[in-house]
């Protein structure tokens, strides 16, 4: 009747359909072609109310350490240690922060995991220890299939101990994927889980402590079945073929731990979060320290060993307010550590598009600028006036000391770090419809300016607020009324919103790189009273809200 608050998770990893009252009657249809659904049916006071008990059913979040809130830079194409030192360089030189730079399929050797490019990275665990001494960690990309090649130890066990996913007949599935052909980890099996988490070690004996697991829906360009059948040339590598990818899922199989075999049609959309949950726990197992870990898919649950990316977008606006309506969404399945591609992925990134862009990341857990091969390189000091870009990534350091802290108590509470604004101001109507809005942690809100040529925007205040302009050297605060105004933001500037009795502690002085911030020496903004802290070394694993501390704003 409508006067019921409650929330329903379909559970399953199979392909589910969701008809929002296409007929027009008021029935929402949910349909599911596999068998053992698991309907969960929260009854709640209100929406956020009904996400906070969701967030309690499914478990705490993955927590990274410190350095993971940084700035990373990223891109497809980087070929060797010399490019991506010179890359890590030219940040320094410039004083744009910078914490991590990420090796994708180029560090390998053919794009196998678990191996690294010795003409292209000659000395890695000499050049991992070099890049530490500059607050810089490398992240590896690690992609789910394994190439078929006798003599390469992971295939060889894999193979012998029946670990990869069969086809019909029963025989290993092949896949081709970025490497050539492969086979495909069942990570439907503790005992594969436990293995391939182990291989990670590979890494880690490396000084290596930041990893991202990519196409592991999992993608495939080809199989022996559609080269078979395919019209020649037709299909390689197009990601937008449904049918034929749909008959890749049934063509091959898991086998569950009491040996029934079921369809990866019945399970894909598990089949990501379990390749995360594998690495998770092994790089438990592996290192005493946080470390980094992101994917492209994943699923319900999964939030527990690593975060997110939300995989290959564009340079556009549309892609930017999409990152924007994603955050939300994806904090309320858990994913508190999440974040697109900054700038865009495919595509070419104008300077407007990547500044706006990067004023969003500010506030992201994951603040990484990636792109793909062939496209415009996106490094910000590849763009006019680098230091409007230093400026906006400044900002990012200047507020770590409430975003780390935000993010920390968010996780440990199993709550949002991202709320929407209807979450914050509850029965406030037009709070509820505002959707280019966030809330971030529980001072700051946002207002970004998501529009090509937009000199402003129009900024809704539920409640009278501060007003923040930061513009690279200092935060301006000014009282702001509630209702709606007009702002305007110039591109190297960043303006946002501390809630009426709230408070921001920011840092003093921005830095090179995390490990140089000092994240207890900081400068409170806004108007409450009293702001709790949490603050720990930044990596340690025993985290707990009792590291807060209460900081007193002198009146
Ligand atoms: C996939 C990933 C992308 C990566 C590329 C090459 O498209 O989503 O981030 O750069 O593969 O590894």
């Amino acid at each position: 009747d409508g006067d019921r608050t409650f929330g329903a998770f379909f559970d399953t990893p199979a392909r589910v359909a969701f008809d929002m009252d296409s007929a027009g009657d008021g029935t929402i249809t949910v349909s599911c072609e596999a068998p053992g659904l698991c309907l969960y049916l929260i009854d709640g006071t209100d929406a956020y109310n009904v996400v906070k008990q969701f967030l309690g059913i499914i478990g705490p979040s993955f927590l990274p350490p410190l350095w993971a809130f940084g700035y990373g830079q990223s891109r497809w194409g980087y070929k060797s240690d010399k490019e991506i030192r010179r890359v890590a360089d030219k940040h320094r030189a410039l004083g744009i922060p910078l914490d991590y730079l990420c090796m994708d399929i180029d560090y390998m050797d053919r794009y196998i995991d678990f191996t690294v490019n010795g003409h292209r990275f000659p000395a890695m665990t000499q050049y991992v220890e070099d890049m530490k001494t500059k607050g810089l960690h490398l992240v590896p990309i690690v992609d789910a299939g394994i190439k078929i090649e006798p003599g390469n130890p992971v295939y060889d066990e894999g193979i012998q101990k029946g670990y990869f996913c069969t086809n019909r007949e029963g025989e290993n599935f092949q896949a081709e994927v970025w490497p050539g052909m492969t086979h495909f980890p069942d990570f439907l099996r503790a005992e594969v889980r436990e293995w391939f988490g182990e291989q990670y070690k590979f890494y880690t004996d490396l000084g290596l402590d930041g990893f991202w697991n990519d196409m592991n829906e999992p993608a495939i360009f080809s199989t022996e079945y559609r080269a078979k059948t395919a019209k020649p040339d037709a299909e390689r590598g197009d990601p937008v073929q449904p049918e034929r990818h749909i008959a890749d899922f049934k063509d091959f199989f898991h086998r569950l731990e009491d040996g029934t075999r079921v369809s990866n049609y019945e399970v894909h959309n598990i089949y990501g979060g379990l390749m995360t949950r594998a690495s998770g726990e092994g790089l438990d197992r592996l290192l005493d320290r946080r470390y980094l870990l992101f994917s492209r898919s994943s699923y319900i649950g999964a939030h527990r060993y690593g975060g997110i990316w939300t995989g290959d977008n564009a340079s556009t606006w549309h892609m930017l307010r999409q990152n924007v309506y994603h955050m939300p969404s994806l904090n309320m399945c858990g994913f508190l550590f999440s974040g697109a591609d900054t700038g865009g992925f495919g595509g070419n990134a104008g300077r407007e598009l990547l500044l706006r862009w990067l004023a969003v990341s500010v506030f992201t857990p994951l603040m990484r600028n990636h792109s793909a091969l062939g496209t415009r390189r996106q490094e910000c000091y590849r763009y006019q006036n680098p230091e409007d870009f230093k400026a906006v990534i400044s900002l990012r350091y200047r507020l770590l000391p409430y975003l780390y802290s935000e993010f920390m108590k968010a996780a440990l509470r199993q709550d949002m770090f991202i709320l929407p604004m209807a979450f914050g101001f509850l029965g406030d109507e037009t709070a509820r419809r505002i959707e280019d809005q966030l809330l971030v942690g529980e001072s700051i809100m946002i207002a970004p300016v998501l529009e090509k040529g937009a000199l402003g925007r129009k900024v809704y205040l539920p409640e009278p607020m501060t007003e923040v302009r930061w513009d690279g050297e200092e935060f301006r605060c000014t009282g702001a009324d509630a209702g709606t105004r007009e702002i305007t933001v110039p591109l190297n500037e960043v303006v946002f919103y501390i809630r009426k009795d709230c408070l921001v502690p920011v840092a003093k002085t921005t830095a090179a790189s995390t490990a140089e911030l000092d994240l207890s020496d900081v400068e409170l903004l806004g108007t409450g009273t009293a702001y709790r802290q949490y603050l720990d070394d930044g990596y340690t694993k025993d985290c707990s809200l009792e590291r807060c501390t209460v900081l007193q704003k002198e009146p």
